[in-house]
C-alpha cells in the first residue's frame, strides 16, 4: 500500500491512476503534447548548444577535425572528400564540397534549404558569403553555430560557383524545364 505523506499528493495528481475512467482521449492528448513540446524545446537547445561541434572543439559537425581545419586551407578539401567529382568541373568540385561542408546541417530545397537562405543574391554576393565563413572571424554572425569553411581559394570558388547554379540558374536551363510543365 502506498500510504506515505508524500505519496498522497503524488498519487491524487495521478489522474489517470485514481480515475480511469474520467481520463479520456483530451487528457492523454493534452499529456503528449506536453511531452512533445517539452522534448522538442530540450532537443532544440541541446542541437543549438553543440553547434558548431559533435565533439566539444575537436570535430565541427561536417566531420573536419578542428586541428586539421588549417592543414586543409593549404592542400584543399576535395583531397579527402569520399564523394566522386569530376576534377575538370568547378560545378563537380563545388558540389562534392558542399556535399561534405555544408550538407550536415543543410539541403538545397528542404531542410534549412540553402536555395532560400541564399535567395536574392548574386554570384559576387554568394561568393562574399562563403568567403566570410571561409575567414571564421570570431565576430562573424555565424561563428557560434556554423564551423570555418575550409579549403582553398578555388574550393571557396568551386563552392560558390555551385551554389549560385542552384540560386541564380542559367537562363536556358531554367526555360527548357517550364517548357515541359
Ligand atoms: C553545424 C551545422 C552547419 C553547417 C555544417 C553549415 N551551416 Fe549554414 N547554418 C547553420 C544554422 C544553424 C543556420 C541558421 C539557420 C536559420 O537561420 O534557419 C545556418 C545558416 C546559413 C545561411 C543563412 C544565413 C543568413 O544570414 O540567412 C547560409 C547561407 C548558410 N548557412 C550556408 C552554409 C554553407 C554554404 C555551409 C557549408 C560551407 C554551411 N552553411 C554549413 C548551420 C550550419
Amino acid at each position: 500500500m502506498l500510504t506515505g505523506a508524500l505519496n498522497e499528493p503524488l498519487i491524487r495528481g495521478s489522474l489517470g491512476y485514481r480515475n480511469p475512467v474520467e481520463f479520456n482521449t483530451s487528457h492523454a492528448i493534452a499529456i503528449l503534447m506536453l511531452a512533445l513540446v517539452a522534448t522538442a524545446a530540450g532537443e532544440y537547445s541541446r542541437e543549438m548548444l553543440r553547434k558548431p561541434f559533435v565533439i566539444g572543439r575537436w570535430m565541427y559537425s561536417n566531420g573536419v577535425r578542428v586541428p586539421v581545419a588549417l592543414k586543409i586551407d593549404d592542400q584543399g578539401y576535395l583531397v579527402r572528400s569520399p564523394w566522386v567529382y569530376d576534377a575538370s568541373s568547378s560545378y563537380s568540385r563545388g558540389e562534392a564540397v558542399f556535399r561534405g561542408e555544408c550538407a550536415s546541417c543543410h539541403t538545397l530545397n528542404g531542410y534549412r534549404p540553402l536555395v532560400k537562405l541564399l535567395a536574392g543574391r548574386d554570384a559576387a554576393n554568394i561568393a562574399n558569403f562563403i568567403t566570410m565563413l571561409h575567414e571564421h572571424k570570431p565576430d562573424s554572425p555565424y561563428y557560434r553555430f556554423m564551423p570555418p569553411m575550409v579549403g582553398t581559394r578555388q574550393d571557396v570558388q568551386d563552392l560558390a560557383n555551385y551554389l549560385n547554379a542552384q540560386v541564380n540558374p542559367p537562363r536556358a536551363a531554367g526555360s527548357i524545364l517550364t517548357a515541359h510543365k
